[in-house]
């Protein structure tokens, strides 16, 4: 019996934090206007693994394109470090509190990967950095894009980043030696935000469609009240079509080559976001090349989705690691802040770089360039374009 009330006083502990977070999110003001601040903050955060080695790299290759604007003293680039595996396991705590702090006195994230330590490994189970962090600073709409002109596809995806299976993913409990518990969680202020942001950049970005995707079929109450929320929003768009489908289906309709070109933005809780977004990079080249943003009403932080790859460290490979993707992340920064020409501009010394001209060929090891040579390249590039 005292199992049962051990479990049902963290439950009861579960569901306190969660009606409380409804509050704060009813209280939230609305996103942050950047054009009226005098200055914008980016933190830079280099996490674990290569972190460090290609998120220096995103920051010289942003530097130099915001140049005048850090001289101006409209922009201040501020290097956050601590954010490693070794501090947080020091900590106990997925981010530490001087990290916490410095990271809320930034307006803008740029962030290499993070490991996260899962059951078995060696690390003991503190919560993933990448989650606490979208949790911490309420980042709710993680965007992915993923775009294979050639294919045509042309894809943005709207996972909700702070609800589903994750928000609560490390209170779950063992009940006792055989019963295992975890959570999911969907709030209505949750749902309508990230329905809101998917229809919002449909209708500023020109696309007409935006579809859904849960499991409303089988998990009828957490991701039925999603795809509820999503189809009410729905009718505030009426010039955008709106459909749904089941998670297990649409991961078959990626592949498809006579349907898939029709899709154009999904919207989706956490988990089938989560999944789905790796087969979509997978198109492009795998979730190496891939950025994401990871966008909040007063705070935003960019980031690499691929992993931390400690190896490479340890083989002293960290130097030759791939920086594409974290400046791709810098890319989608660039544009969120407001400084749209300038991330056109980087997008198109990536698609030089890495497709049309392709000088130069990140291996990984010692057969192919380091990333610092790739940012010249990058930069180079630059130059070129605006000349
Ligand atoms: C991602 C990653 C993270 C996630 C991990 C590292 C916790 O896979 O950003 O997609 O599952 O959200
Ligand atoms: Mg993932």
């Amino acid at each position: 019996m005292s199992e049962l009330n051990a479990a049902k006083e963290k439950f009861a502990k579960i569901i306190e934090s969660q009606l409380l977070r409804i509050e704060r999110m009813k209280q939230q003001k609305d996103f942050l206007d950047f054009k009226a601040l005098p200055k914008i903050i980016i933190g830079v955060v280099g996490g674990d693994g290569i972190g460090p080695a290609i998120t220096s790299q995103a920051q010289r290759v942003l530097e130099f394109l915001l140049k005048d604007e850090i001289q101006r003293g409209r922009a201040e680039f501020r290097v956050i470090q601590g954010l490693t595996i070794e501090n947080r396991v020091k900590a106990n705590k997925a981010i530490p509190d001087d990290v916490l702090t410095e990271l809320k006195e930034c307006h803008v994230i740029l962030k290499g990967p993070t490991t996260t330590p899962r059951k078995g490994d060696r690390w003991p189970n503190v919560e993933s950095a990448n989650v606490a962090m979208r949790k911490e600073l309420d980042l709710f709409a993680n965007v992915r894009p993923v775009s294979v002109p050639e294919k045509g596809i042309d894809w943005t995806f709207f996972r909700e980043n702070t609800e589903g299976s994750y928000v609560v993913g490390s209170s779950g409990f063992d009940v006792n030696e055989d019963l295992a518990v975890d959570f999911t969680i969907t709030t209505t202020e949750g749902c309508e935000r990230i329905a809101r942001a998917a229809f919002e950049f449909a209708k500023n970005s020109g696309k007409t469609r935006v579809t859904a995707v849960t499991k409303a079929n089988v998990i009828k109450t957490t991701d039925g009240k999603f795809l509820n929320i999503c189809s009410q929003i729905a009718k505030e768009y009426p010039e955008i079509q709106f459909d749904d489908w089941y998670i297990d289906i649409m991961t078959a309709k990626l592949v498809d080559e006579k349907r898939r070109s029709d899709f154009q933005v999904f919207v989706l809780p956490n988990l089938y976001g989560d999944i789905l977004t790796d087969e979509a990079a997978e198109f492009q080249g795998g979730v190496g090349p891939a950025g994401s943003a990871n966008l909040g009403k007063r705070y935003s932080m960019f980031e690499a989705i691929h992993g931390s790859a400690p190896r490479m460290v340890d083989e002293g490979r960290d130097k030759f690691a791939d920086p594409c993707s974290i400046i791709r992340a810098g890319a989608m920064l660039l544009n969120h802040i407001g400084y749209t020409a300038e991330a056109q501009k980087l997008y198109k010394a990536l698609d030089i770089c890495t497709v049309t001209e392709k000088k130069l060929v990140i291996t990984g090891r010692d057969t192919g360039a380091t990333s610092a040579e790739f940012a010249d390249y990058i930069m180079e590039t630059l130059k070129r374009i605006t000349e």
